[in-house]
């Protein structure tokens, strides 16, 4: 059976690119293992993580990935059973938060600025579903 759960955390404050790069490392390593696709957004202060897989293997990275020190404040916001994958391209695309691309963000907020912690699960996934061409790999420096 096929789920998709969404989240968003806080980003320690002494999490920088290399960080990024080496969670979207060990990421892709994993998920091509265990069969997860999914995005990663990152806005330098918060996290906003769709995963698409299998649920056992979804819940297990789930609860490694809310053990990370290096975020804090998971809030779940979506979980849910799908027929299909959105990111079948990504074991996990990355997409930062961009002059390019803040209109996008903010389509699906009720406040100003980008706060996943204020959004519904509808919102943050039909967030997700407009990123689906944004999503790209970062490559590490
Ligand atoms: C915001 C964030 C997102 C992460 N996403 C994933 C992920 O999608 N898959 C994954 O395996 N690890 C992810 N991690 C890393 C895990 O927390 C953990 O470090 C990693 O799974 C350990 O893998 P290892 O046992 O192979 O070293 C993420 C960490 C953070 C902070």
């Amino acid at each position: 059976m096929l789920v998709r759960l969404i989240y968003a955390s806080r980003v320690q404050p002494d999490v920088g690119p290399g960080d990024i790069d080496q969670i979207l490392q060990v990421s892709q390593a994993n998920n091509a293992r265990d069969g997860i696709t999914g995005a990663l957004c990152y806005t330098g202060s918060v996290f906003l993580q769709c995963l698409e897989g299998g649920r056992d293997q979804v819940n297990a990275a789930y609860h490694r990935i809310v053990a990370d020190a290096r975020h804090s404040d998971p809030l779940l916001l979506g979980l849910r059973e799908i027929a299909q994958r959105d990111f079948t391209e990504w074991g996990m695309g990355y997409v930062g938060y961009t002059a390019e691309n803040r209109a996008l963000f903010l389509k699906y907020c009720p406040r100003p600025e980008f706060d996943p912690y204020t959004m519904s699960g509808a919102s943050v996934e039909a967030l997700f579903q407009a990123l689906i061409g944004v999503a790209r790999w970062k490559s590490a420096r």
